[in-house]
């Protein structure tokens, strides 16, 4: 089966069953949120899991452009990707476990639709924990479709999803197919990796809050993603979908600017394939970026130097990406018709990019392989020259050492690069929040009204809200929350005067480290779909407001002056947004 097919099918049978296709979000979310990428179909939906109506109805289905970085190291092996597509099925408040479950079980298996047979599927529901019982009814459903018992696993956290720790949640139902040569065995083992895990069926029950409670949904939801590589590989019997119509012309074209063949060097052309295609997606989405040393960027700069290193190992010497660009922009844009709107840009910052990198990287690996052999180890001083002057992520760094079984001091790494920004404070707290432009006495008053007006909407307008994203610059903050309608001219004054009163009553400012955990049991705001380090700062003006935060502030509240906001407008579908000033 081709990809275009497999798409339409799965559109057409979720449309028969009444659902309004509605396109894929940008891979990079709208509000700017510290979330660095999307990386599920439910993801822009979050508002609308909530409570929001949706303006397409109850029952939605879509395909979503995704990014998982975390996979990184396993990028290579047949089952992971860093950008992937991820096909979805929605219930808002409408359907919920039998519909779901009979659903995916008609897709998967009749004739007319993907024609697995069962005896190669396997199946995990959620085992209960002491807060949430055993799903004995999807364990059921599944049983009454005529899955054998031995195939339906009671499994833990992996069947308990949410997309971080705050946010809607539920027990979850995966199913699985039989990639092994055997015949597959009677009993479902979800520990076999011979097992993929090709769709999840998330029964969204709950809204966990910071403290680790979970309070039911008035409305329950379904949220089901089907990974569009996995599925197609096994519909074409394909162990992975390298070796399907979504690579394999991109593999194509490195076997022949390589002249070397996929057969012997697998690995590299899969790492090579799979990074530059997330990039076309990143820098061709129409919030597109370019390649920096923060954020996104930075994800985005690790992802083209990484391929450009193991381009190189496999003999691709001339410079190439744009040359595998055209090719991803030839089989993916008439879908993702953003790609050929801006092929121009993807063309340029690849080009770009490989030309800075190229450059050094000849010389930063020749260096590199004279302080392994010498020293036997990286430290931090040479990690952060390979990475100042020569352009090596530190994770490029920590893979050449870890192939020559070197230590490489991360930690002293960090701290150099710390010395070396000026940012170093927010830098600590392992990330930036919400674009501070700068460090000026003028900044710094905004970011902390940023943090009472978070809790002031909060406490006048609703409990329910919470940041979905901040930019400060020296003349105004900027602040993204989700609410579902216009403020009216009334609340906004409340808001404001709520700011102001607790500026007015000068409350003394402080910061504190503490473990992560730490913090969510003190219930301090959090920003959804960041993920946070370990240990983290928090920011308390007095008992008023705490939050995650890398700073900087004020000192006392008292030195924001008074606090005025221009403007309330929506930002995106169930997102509104604040711009206020201090004068
Ligand atoms: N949101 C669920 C997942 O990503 C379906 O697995």
């Amino acid at each position: 089966m081709d990809p275009k097919t497999l798409r339409e099918k799965y559109f057409k049978f979720f449309q028969s069953k009444g659902h309004s296709l509605i396109p894929s979000a940008s891979l990079i979310p709208n509000n700017d949120a510290s979330v660095l990428f999307n990386t599920a179909g439910m993801q822009p939906l979050v508002p609308y899991l909530l409570g929001q109506p949706h303006p397409q109805g109850t029952r939605l289905v879509n395909i979503q452009k995704s990014l998982r970085t975390v996979d990184f190291d396993n990028i290579g092996d047949n089952t992971h990707n860093t950008f992937f597509q991820m096909l979805g099925n929605w219930s808002l408040g409408d359907y919920f476990k039998k519909e779901a479950i009979e659903w995916s079980f008609e897709f998967l298996t009749s004739k007319q639709w993907l024609n697995i047979s069962l005896s190669m599927l396997g199946f995990t529901v959620y085992r209960g924990d002491e807060k949430v019982p055993r799903d004995d009814e999807a364990h059921n459903l599944w049983k009454h479709l005529g899955v054998p018992e031995k195939r339906i696993a009671f499994c833990g956290e992996d069947n308990f999803w949410s997309a971080g720790d705050i946010g809607p949640c539920g027990p979850s139902t995966e199913m699985f197919y039989w990639t092994g040569d055997s015949v597959a065995p009677e009993t479902f083992d979800p520990e076999d990796n011979r097992w993929v895990e090709i769709w999840n069926d998330v029964f969204m029950t709950y809204n966990r809050h910071a403290d680790g409670s979970l309070v039911p949904l008035v409305k329950k939801n379904v949220d089901t993603g089907m990974g569009f590589e996995r599925t197609l590989a096994v519909l074409n019997h394909q162990k992975s979908a390298y070796e399907t119509g979504l690579f394999i012309p991109i593999i194509k074209c490195l076997e022949e600017l390589s002249g070397t063949s996929y057969v012997q060097h697998k690995r590299e052309m899969r790492i090579v394939a799979d990074h530059l295609r997330s990039a076309v997606f990143i820098i061709g989405d129409d919030n597109g970026i370019a390649p920096s040393n923060v954020d996104r960027g930075y994800i985005l700069r690790r992802l083209i130097r990484r391929a450009i290193r193991y381009a190189k190992l496999i003999s691709i010497n001339q410079s190439f990406t744009t040359a595998i660009a055209r090719v991803i922009i030839n089989e993916y844009g008439d879908y993702y018709t953003e790609l050929k709107h801006n092929q121009t840009k993807v063309f340029d910052e690849l080009a770009k990019e490989e030309e800075r990198f190229s450059q050094t990287l000849e010389k930063g690996l020749h260096i590199f392989e004279k302080l392994a052999s010498t020293k036997g180890t990286i430290n931090a001083e040479d990690a952060f020259l390979l990475f100042q002057s020569y352009g090596f992520p530190l994770e490029m760094t920590q893979e050449l050492a870890t192939e020559k079984d070197i230590a490489v001091d991360s930690v002293g790494f960090h701290k150099e690069f710390e010395k070396h920004q000026e940012l170093s404070r927010t830098a600590a707290a392992g990330m930036f929040k919400g674009g501070l432009a700068d460090h000026s006495e003028q900044t710094v008053r905004l970011h902390t009204a940023t943090h009472l007006l978070n809790e002031a909407l909060r406490k006048v307008i609703s409990p329910e809200i919470h940041q979905r994203g901040s930019n400060i610059t020296p003349e105004r903050l900027r602040f993204d929350f989700n609410f579902p309608r216009k403020l009216t001219p009334e609340e906004i004054k409340k808001v404001e005067d709520e700011v102001n009163r607790v500026i007015h009553a000068h409350i003394v400012v402080t910061r504190k480290e503490m473990p992560h955990d730490d913090a969510l049991r003190l219930g301090a705001e959090m920003e959804f779909g960041v993920k946070y380090p370990a240990q983290v700062s928090v920011y308390f003006v007095g008992d008023y407001s705490k939050e995650f935060c890398g700073g900087p502030h004020v000192t006392n509240t008292k030195e924001i002056g008074s606090f005025k906001i221009v403007k309330e407008e929506a930002s995106a579908a169930g997102i509104r947004r604040i711009k206020a000033v201090v004068e």
